[in-house]
C-alpha cells in the first residue's frame, strides 16, 4: 500500500500489530494486521481480538499467512456459522479447486491454462472490476469475504481496491440522508454482468436467470459499529418506486460519491499467502479487470453468510414476482 498523508503509527494490542490504512475525522478504514499465529488453529483469544478490529476497520489485510484451503475454510468457519457454496457459474466441470466452499476467482483453468477473452468465464469476471459488494444479489446476504492468494503474484500488477461506505455516508448532507433513508434496492447479479459485458450477458441464459433471481435490501444500513452506511454495488439495478433510469442515476451518483479518493485505498498483492478479510456490510471493493497477456493469478475466496439483524434484507411478498 503506498503511504498516504493519513498514515498513522502502528498500534500494538497484545501480540498483534495494527497498521491503520485510512484515518479520517469520520473514522478508520482498513488495517494491516500482523502477529497472528497462522501455524495453529486460531485460538478463541485471538478471535476475540480480531473481531473488534474487523468491526472497526472493515477491511483487514494479513501478509504471508501460509494458509492452505482447509485452514482458510476453518478460519472462515470460526467467523460465522455458514459459508456460501460456490454456485459454479462457469460449470462444475471447469472448477479447478473441487472445493465447494471456495470460489475460484483467479484466472487459471482446470487444465492449467489461463482463461481466454472469448470465454463466458472471462466475460463474467469483468463484472468484478465494477465497484461492488459480494452477494448483495442474495436475499440472505454475505457478512465477510476472505480472499487468499496462492503462488506469487506479479509485483506491481495485482491489486484490489476498497471503498469506505461508512465515512462516505457520514459526509453526505442531511437532506440527502433524509432522501435515502427508507429506500429499498433491487440487486441483480445479471445487471452487473450486463453492465460489464453487454455482448455476453445482455440476455443471460435461462438457467442462469433461474439460478439467481434478484434480492431486496435497504440502501441505508447500520454497520456493526453502529454507524450508518450505504449498501451499494454494481448489482444494484432498481430503487423501488423509481424508474430504471432514475434508479441508475442515483445508484451511480452514490457509488461515485463513495469511491472518491478520500474513501479509497488499494491493496497490493505482494506474496502467496496474503489474505484480505472484509465486511461486505460496510465497504465496497473492485478488482482490476482481466487484460490480454496477464499472467497467472490464483486467488480463492470464502464467503461467510451474514448472521446479523439485517441478514435477510427486505422480505415482503409484494416485492417478489
Ligand atoms: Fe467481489
Amino acid at each position: 500500500m503506498p503511504p498516504g498523508p493519513n498514515v498513522v503509527a502502528p498500534i500494538q494490542e497484545g501480540s498483534l500489530t495494527i497498521r491503520p490504512i485510512l484515518v479520517s475525522d469520520s473514522g478508520s478504514f482498513g488495517a494491516e494486521v500482523s502477529g497472528v499465529d497462522w501455524e495453529n488453529p486460531i485460538s478463541p483469544e485471538t478471535l476475540a481480538q480480531l473481531l473488534p478490529l474487523q468491526d472497526k476497520y472493515a477491511v483487514i489485510v494479513f501478509r504471508k499467512t501460509g494458509l492452505d484451503n482447509a485452514r482458510h475454510i476453518a478460519f472462515s468457519q470460526q467467523l460465522g456459522e455458514k459459508l456460501e457454496i460456490n454456485p459454479f457459474f462457469y460449470g462444475r466441470e471447469n472448477d479447478r479447486l473441487g472445493e465447494p466452499l471456495l470460489f475460484d476467482v483467479g484466472n487459471i483453468q482446470r487444465d492449467g491454462s489461463l482463461v481466454q477473452p472469448s470465454s463466458r468465464r472471462w466475460q463474467h469476471s469483468l463484472g468484478n472490476a465494477l465497484w461492488h459488494t459480494d452477494s448483495t444479489y442474495h436475499q440472505h446476504r454475505a457478512k465477510y469475504s476472505l480472499l487468499l492468494s496462492h503462488g506469487n503474484p506479479v509485483e506491481g500488477g495485482s491489486w484490489t481496491h476498497f471503498a469506505d461506505t461508512r465515512s462516505a455516508y457520514a459526509d453526505l448532507p442531511q437532506s440527502k440522508k433524509d432522501e435515502l433513508e427508507d429506500l429499498i434496492v433491487e440487486h441483480d447479479l445479471w445487471h452487473s454482468r450486463k453492465l460489464a459485458s453487454p455482448a455476453f450477458f445482455g440476455n443471460p441464459l435461462p438457467h442462469e436467470l433461474a439460478a439467481k433471481p434478484p434480492a431486496y435490501h435497504k440502501l441505508v444500513q447500520v454497520a456493526p459499529d453502529g454507524r450508518k452506511t450505504l449498501y451499494l454495488a454494481a448489482h444494484a439495478k432498481q430503487i423501488l418506486g423509481k424508474t430504471f433510469e432514475e434508479s441508475q442515476a442515483l445508484i451511480w451518483e452514490l457509488i461515485g460519491h463513495c469511491t472518491q479518493p478520500q474513501y479509497v485505498f488499494s491493496m497490493e498483492w505482494l506474496s502467496g499467502g496474503d489474505m484480505v478479510w472484509w465486511d461486505n456490510r460496510q465497504s465496497m471493493h473492485r478488482a482490476n479487470p482481466y487484460k490480454e497477456g496477464m499472467t497467472a493469478r490464483d486467488v480463492r475466496r470464502s464467503t461467510v453468510f451474514d448472521d446479523g439483524p439485517f441478514a435477510h434484507g427486505v422480505v415482503d411478498e409484494k416485492l417478489t414476482p
